[in-house]
């Protein structure tokens, strides 16, 4: 039970290291897609709310619960609420973890699919809508996306197996400055596009007529699913943070960097979405048809598209360790697992869920369930029903099932941060 935790050695590698979950293909990514499937600015406004008002209270009650537990989201409610069915909360923590890390291992995929392509030079002299058809060639073989995603899902379960401190916090501290200097390159260069005012009205001009109930639901699970909270993995990472750091500190560091990196992506895509003619409600591959026309149009394109997809895959990758890292501490605290069982159950588990996300993409596959194909479910639902719910249990449980004063004791950080809290 009582197996050896390691912390974060500062504030910045804690800040970092959370960041490091909750920046990844959610910013990248999905933001753009789902915004412009919602309408664009309007939806970005809801998004921007719901992560302050909403998702950074979350974060705190996770990280609160984590840190005063030091254990992973089950292990922590069993703790602190013994004798009660709290802890299935965790549960569903992890089966959401498992179903997000199943979808994530795709895109991220995708992603390194386009690294390697990039690498070759294969996008050189194609049109917007080659480089579209062989998006979807490449989804319809099947069998690709399977090979790319297994390539990624290896190299999460490699940085998984060396734990805390060596996989997760020295790796963050180099990519995440990088991939914000390479959006705010992205966005000056979107200065030069001929759609470049068309692109920015569509991210920054709300016409708040488009607001409906879908829209402010959509947002809230982008807000949730961007800020990897809802699930456990923020408790997770509380349990590694050492007791005199201050927690809303890291939280409003982090959501803060979390919403301008989302931004900067929608600055650094709808230009060139508007400037190829491209439909901005394309969806999951809204981002990915994108990308290698504005590498295409600017100077030196071939080592930034190269540059780009690489940092987009690190963002990937520490984000699917993250959602790793909330099993496999789930199964060897609950099971009492070695690390190594943990990691392979875990790994042939994502394995077959996310190959059967892929399959079911290709055209005419019968894998639907509602209406959808496999991936879009779990995309959907893991945004829009799994996080909300958990959320829901765990500010639930923060409020009014945990100790109040240990709850205080966590978010001033025993009177080390916050002396307003205290009183
Ligand atoms: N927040 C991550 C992203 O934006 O890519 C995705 C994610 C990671 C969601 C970890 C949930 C999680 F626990």
């Amino acid at each position: 039970m009582h197996s050896p935790r390691g912390s974060f050695t500062s504030r910045f590698g804690a800040t970092v290291a959370v960041g490091g979950s909750v920046v990844g293909l959610g910013n990248i990514w999905r933001f753009p897609y789902v915004a412009g499937e919602n309408g664009g600015a309007a939806f970005i406004v809801v998004y921007i709310l719901m992560s302050f008002l909403v998702a950074v209270p979350i974060m705190l009650s996770e990280l609160s619960i984590g840190r005063e537990a030091r254990r992973s989201l089950h292990g922590a409610m069993a703790r602190l609420s013994p004798g009660r069915p709290w802890k299935f909360t965790g549960t569903l923590g992890v089966v959401t973890a498992l179903v997000i890390v199943s979808f994530y291992c795709v895109v991220a995929g995708w992603a390194l699919n386009f690294l390697g392509r990039s690498v070759v030079d294969d996008f050189a002299g194609r049109s917007i809508g080659e480089i579209t058809g062989g998006l979807r060639a490449f989804i319809d073989s099947g069998w690709k996306p399977v090979l790319w995603m297994s390539v990624f899902l290896g190299l999460t379960a490699g940085i998984v197996w060396f734990g805390v401190e060596k996989g997760i916090e020295r790796f963050n501290k180099i990519l995440m400055p990088l991939l914000v200097l390479m959006l705010v390159g992205l966005g000056v260069n979107s200065l030069f596009m001929e759609g470049f005012r068309e692109g920015m009205a569509f991210v920054l001009k709300p016409d708040f007529s488009k607001i409906d109930g879908a829209v402010v639901f959509q947002a809230l699970g982008q807000a949730f699913f961007s800020l990897s909270i809802g699930m456990g993995a923020m408790t997770v990472y509380g349990s590694y943070v050492k007791r005199d750091e201050s927690l809303p500190r890291i939280a409003g560091t982090v959501a803060i960097s979390d919403v301008c990196i989302a931004i900067l992506s929608g600055i650094a895509i709808f230009p060139a979405v508007f400037t190829f003619d491209i439909n901005p409600t394309s969806g999951p591959e809204l981002v990915f048809m994108t990308l290698p026309g504005i590498f295409q149009q600017m100077p030196g394109g071939y080592w930034v598209s190269i540059a780009f997809f690489s940092i987009l895959f690190m963002a990937a990758i520490t984000s699917s360790v993250s959602l790793m890292e909330a099993i496999v501490a789930w199964l060897m605290e609950e099971f009492r697992m070695s690390r190594r069982r943990a990691l392979a159950m875990a790994t042939g588990t994502v394995f077959a869920l996310g190959t059967l996300c892929a399959v079911s993409q290709v055209e005419g596959s019968r894998l639907r369930v509602l209406g959808m194909d496999i991936f879009d479910l779990f995309d959907k639902t893991s945004s829009t029903v799994l996080m909300p719910l958990g959320a829901l249990l765990i500010v639930v449980f923060a409020g009014w099932v945990m100790d109040g004063a240990m709850l205080r004791g966590q978010l001033t950080s025993m009177g080390h941060s916050s002396k307003r809290l205290n009183s």
